[in-house]
């Protein structure tokens, strides 16, 4: 691919929380799918000689979004009404990813999936997949089409759900392995053994959870962590032998830096100091914990003890696929704790967060040099309120919070994955 130069206002961050990069005529330079150079257009321009110059003139280009923690399966129940997360699994979400054990249902799904991710500006995801191998397959076939930074796994359930979505400790094994060699580095492709919570795994699953981690390092670890209260309750019955719910985890190996927690909202001090410790990461989803009512994550904690957060869809529980969405849902669960989270943060949070959270800093995230060229061009053409309120900021720090916060899929209108065209808005 030869180089390529786009020129527009351009935010990123650099690190957590204050340093944001606002160049407000800059250019982004790539060359074979990375990011070559990125600076001021009047600097740069004398040496872009020969270079094509896409100009989005009065747009903002930002790294793509990065969804911390989505469920591809549950597309088809989203905004399904129901009562806490118990009840909800079982009326809504069990009974949809049964029917994943079908080739054809799961790759038409994750095409759909795929696709409004990539209108929604979100090139790298953590995904569960359901529990059977072969809805794991279709989503990684999928993403390689399309050279998406996607993290997936075959969900590992042995107990506690119907007979058409549980495997064994065993073929739950077996399975994961097979995919993880015929996946895990392939493209731009990660696997992540995904337990899909404490309530649905034996003590050996979960042994065999950590087993595979041992067995294959690079491998990610994927679940749900302390969600609901009735779910601390039923686990505290399941595992007697743990003090609490984190400790279960770390019972079976499953507490790593390699490791990814979706929710965390109720964790003790003690959990969160140990989480902390073990390196894992954290997804937070506020537009799923408002949905579920399950609660409002505390995210000093998680920054108090060092964790690493990104945010999260948590689709078909959270009610949208845009990181927009989460961050304006983020900023109002933080409002409810007394805390104003500042654009920043917000974008923080959607972008170098979430690919810290996956380990995946040292490729996407940000406009580092040598980084893949995950971008959006955003706009507020189709949005007749964030235009007029655009037209009314006194600030970078204006602008990208009243983005940040009005946002969504009509904003984004182009979405490029390793510097090649993969959306664009009609
Ligand atoms: N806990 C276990 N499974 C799920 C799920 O599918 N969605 C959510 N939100 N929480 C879970
Ligand atoms: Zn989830």
């Amino acid at each position: 691919m030869a180089r390529q130069a786009y020129r527009a206002s351009i935010f990123h961050l650099l690190g957590d929380p204050g340093s944001g990069q606002h160049i407000e005529d800059g250019v982004l330079v790539v060359e074979d799918g990375h990011v070559a150079e990125l600076g001021a257009w009047d600097e740069i321009a004398p040496r872009l000689s020969g270079v094509t110059v896409e100009h989005f003139a009065g747009s903002l280009i930002v790294p793509g979004f990065v969804d911390s923690h989505v469920h591809y399966p549950q597309v088809d129940i989203v905004a399904s009404r129901g009562a806490h997360l118990l009840e909800w699994l079982s009326a809504h979400t069990f009974p949809t990813e049964a029917r994943f054990h079908h080739k054809d249902v799961a790759a038409e799904t994750a095409r759909f999936f795929l696709d409004q991710l990539l209108r929604n500006g979100t090139t790298t995801a953590l995904v569960f997949a359901t529990v059977h191998k072969v809805s794991a397959e279709a989503l990684f076939e999928e993403a390689l089409a399309r050279n998406m930074r996607i993290v997936a796994g075959k969900v590992l359930m042995d107990k506690n759900a119907p007979a058409g979505i549980s495997d064994t400790a065993e073929t739950g094994y077996m399975e994961s392995r097979a995919l993880i060699r015929a996946w895990h580095g392939k493209g731009r492709l990660s696997y992540a053994v995904t337990p899909r919570f404490a309530l649905t795994s034996s003590e050996r699953q979960l042994e065999l959870a950590g087993r595979l981690l041992v067995e294959h390092p690079g491998v990610r670890l994927h679940t749900h962590l302390s969600e609901n209260v009735e779910e601390l309750t039923a686990v505290h019955r399941a595992f007697p032998d743990c003090t609490d719910y984190f400790a279960v985890y770390e019972k079976f190996g499953l507490a790593t830096p390699t490791s990814v927690f979706a929710h965390c909202l109720h964790l003790s001090p003690g959990e969160w100091a140990r989480l902390g410790k073990s390196g894992s990461g954290v997804a937070f989803c506020p537009t799923s914990n408002l949905f579920l009512g399950s609660g409002l994550f505390d995210l000093a904690a998680a920054e108090g003890v060092g964790a690493r957060v990104g945010l999260g869809t948590d689709v078909g529980a959270g009610t949208s696929l845009s990181l927009f969405a989460a961050m304006n849902d983020a900023y109002k669960v933080c409002q409810m704790r007394q805390r104003s989270l500042d654009p920043f943060k917000l974008f923080y949070l959607a972008t170098l967060g979430g690919a810290r959270t996956l380990g995946l800093d040292d490729k996407v995230g940000n406009f580092e040099t040598g980084k893949e060229a995950d971008f959006i061009v955003l706009d507020a053409k189709s949005l007749p309120l964030l235009r007029r309120r655009l037209a009314h900021v006194r600030s970078p720090a204006e602008k990208l919070f009243a983005i940040a916060i009005l946002g969504d899929d009509r904003a984004v209108a182009r979405t490029y994955v390793a510097g090649a065209l993969a959306y664009a808005r009609e």
